[in-house]
Parts: C-alpha cells; structure tokens; sequence
C-alpha cells in the first residue's frame, strides 16, 4: 500500500502587491527585484483574516471537485509559520470551518520544507493502512510576519495556500515513492523571527526592536539552498535508479528564481522539466509547492505515471526531496 495525491487546490487572495509598489515602500526598484529574484508580485491576504481562510478555502476546492464529505477526512496537517494563533492549532480552525467531525489534527512548523515534511508524514498514516483520507495543507500568511520597512526580505515573500488529497494505492504506476528529508539547528540564526516565543516573549522592547518580523541573512541562506536542494534532488533520483531525463516535471519550493535555476542546472534538467510561478506569487513559504504543483496540474503538464520530484529549503536549516508518481488524471 503506498500514498497518493487524489485531490489537488489552491488559493490565492485577490490583493496583488506589485514592485511598483514597493518602490513607493523602500529603497528599491523593479529591475533589482527582477533580476536577484525573479519575483514580479506577489498577493497580500489583508487584515482580519488569518492563514485558515486560505488553508481553509484550498482544501474547500478538493472536497467540492472530488464531491467528499467532509466527515470522511481523517486527518488534517497544516504546515505553516503563520498560524492564526498560537494555540490552538490552524489545523483545528480548519477543522471548524470544514465541519470535518471525524478527524484529529496538527500544525507542523517546518518553514519552507513545511509542505514536504507534512507529506513524507502523512504519507506514513496512509502505508500502515491506519487512515483513508488525510488532508495535507501549506499556508502562509507571510504578510503578517515581514516588515514593510526592511527591503532585505519585504520584496521577496507573499499569501497563498495548496493542499492536496492522500489516499492509499494499490497500483504502483501512481504515489509517494520516497523521501530525503534534513535538518540542521546551525542555521538558526540566519533565517528566524527573534522574539514571540518563549525565549523571547514578546514586550515593549522587543516591539521596539521590530523583532517580532522575520530576518534573514540572504546570502548564507542562498548558498545553502543551492547546494541543499540541488543534492537532495540529485540524491533521490540516483536513489531510486532514474536518471534526469525520466523526470516529467521539477517542483521545487519558490524561494528565489536563481535559487532554481542553478539547482535545475546542477540536476542536468531541462526548462521545460521545472515548474516556476515565483513570478505571479513570490515566496509563499509551505504554500509554494502545493501552489505549483496545483497550478502544474490545472494546466495539465503531467499525466498518471509521470515522475515527479519535489523538493525545498527553509528556515532551520530544513530541506529535503520527495519523489512521487502522479497519479491524477
Ligand atoms: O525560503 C527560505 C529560503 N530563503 C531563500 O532561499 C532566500 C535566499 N536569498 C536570496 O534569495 C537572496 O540572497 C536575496 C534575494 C535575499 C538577496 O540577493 P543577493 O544577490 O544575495 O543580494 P545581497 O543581499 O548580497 O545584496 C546585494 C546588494 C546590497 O547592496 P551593497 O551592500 O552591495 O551596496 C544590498 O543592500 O543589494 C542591496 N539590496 C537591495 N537593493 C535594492 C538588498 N535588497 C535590495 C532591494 N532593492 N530590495
């Protein structure tokens, strides 16, 4: 018995924050932006609503498209930085909202890699045959965390929310084959939100500070992720006995056009094997996979049997490659 992808959605809110904005915010402008990142706009979910409305509203899109009832789910994961509050989870908001009555639940913080860690796990739940319907979601409300005044990381990153359908297979043409997943705690401090937790409970100082906003040191971070993803991948295609050419289509995680780019070079794929919306979307963190993936699908670039890799980098350091065989139609 092995996991598949049998339902896929996405949201996206309507607001669209473009360069030219953000020329108006900081000291930028849209050349700079294109050129070191590949991003054009990316969408802003606004205030009074918080990262479940999307989750929420991608994971509405599988249920209506594949007519399921949602007490038939049997579990939720949301991977997300951005949950609606710390306790409790988005993932029982979600609950809530979908009126899922049969299914338990968790939030996993796995920053970028947040969506590969949440499917290598429930893809867990589905091949010991213990649940039939899990829910895996990646959503982020990044707007809620970057600080508008810090053109270091406010150009780079945006709202959205994918999640797909697992289901198990007997069929070994489509389903999660493998996976390569890391962690490293050295990378802590390049890429973080210094206060809000309880290390640092959040007090006049640290809002003084502004250090409740995500930092990032860019250059550390890119070098990693270069290296990072570009292995992983490398890694579970030899793994798994394919070389480059067997794979239909490359998803990886939307953090920085040349981030892909050279990590599609290292791989010896092809323009035409990578799916890249970093463009329309920016850095959705969790939500970048799920999103071009959704979209991937939408536009029918793969069909049932194609291999698939995924694979990102992230806060932590997190980072990791899931391989699959598509197996919707
Ligand atoms: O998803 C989680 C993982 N995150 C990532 O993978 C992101 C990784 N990092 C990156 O994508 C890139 O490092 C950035 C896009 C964040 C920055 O690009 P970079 O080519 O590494 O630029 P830099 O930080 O080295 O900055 C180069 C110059 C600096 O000026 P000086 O010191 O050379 O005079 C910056 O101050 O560009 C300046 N700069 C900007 N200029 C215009 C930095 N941000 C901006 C900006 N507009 N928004």
């Amino acid at each position: 018995m092995q996991a598949m992808i049998s339902g896929i959605g996405h949201y996206v809110p309507e607001k669209k924050l473009t360069n030219q904005e953000l020329e108006q915010m900081v000291d930028t402008n849209n050349e700079w932006i294109i050129t070191r990142t590949g991003i054009k706009e990316r969408r802003i979910l606004g205030e009074g609503k918080g990262t479940s409305f999307m989750a929420v509203n991608a994971a509405r899109r599988i249920l209506e498209q594949k007519q399921i009832p949602a007490d038939e789910i049997d579990l939720i994961i949301v991977a997300t930085v951005t949950p609606d509050m710390t306790v409790p989870s988005t993932a029982a908001v979600v609950q809530k909202e979908l009126n899922a009555t049969n299914c338990w639940g968790f939030d996993l913080n796995g920053a970028c890699s947040g969506f590969l860690y949440a499917l290598a796990t429930a893809s867990q739940f589905i091949e010991t045959g213990k649940h039939k319907k899990v829910l895996v979601i990646g959503a982020d409300k990044m707007s809620s965390i970057i600080d508008y005044k810090d053109r270091n990381t406010c150009i780079l990153f945006g709202d959205a929310a994918g999640a797909v359908l697992l289901e198990p297979t007997e069929n070994d043409d489509g389903g999660i084959k493998d996976f390569i997943l890391h962690l490293d705690g050295r990378g802590e401090k390049y890429l973080c939100i210094p206060a809000g937790g309880s290390l640092r409970p959040a007090s006049n100082e640290t809002v003084a500070n502004r250090m409740h906003y995500l930092y990032q040191d860019g250059k550390t971070v890119f070098k990693h992720a270069v290296t990072g993803m570009a292995d992983v991948s490398a890694k579970i295609i030899t793994a798994n006995k394919l070389n480059s050419e067997d794979i239909k289509l490359f998803i990886p995680h939307q953090a920085n056009y040349r981030i892909i780019d050279a990590a599609v070079r290292k791989m010896g794929l092809s323009d035409e094997q990578v799916v890249i919306n970093i463009d329309k979307y920016g850095n959705t963190t969790a939500a970048t996979i799920p999103l071009a993936m959704s979209e991937a699908y939408q536009k029918k670039l793969m069909k049932p049997g194609d291999w698939v890799v995924l694979a990102a980098f992230g806060a932590g350091f997190t980072w990791g490659s899931l391989l699959l065989r598509w197996a919707l139609d």
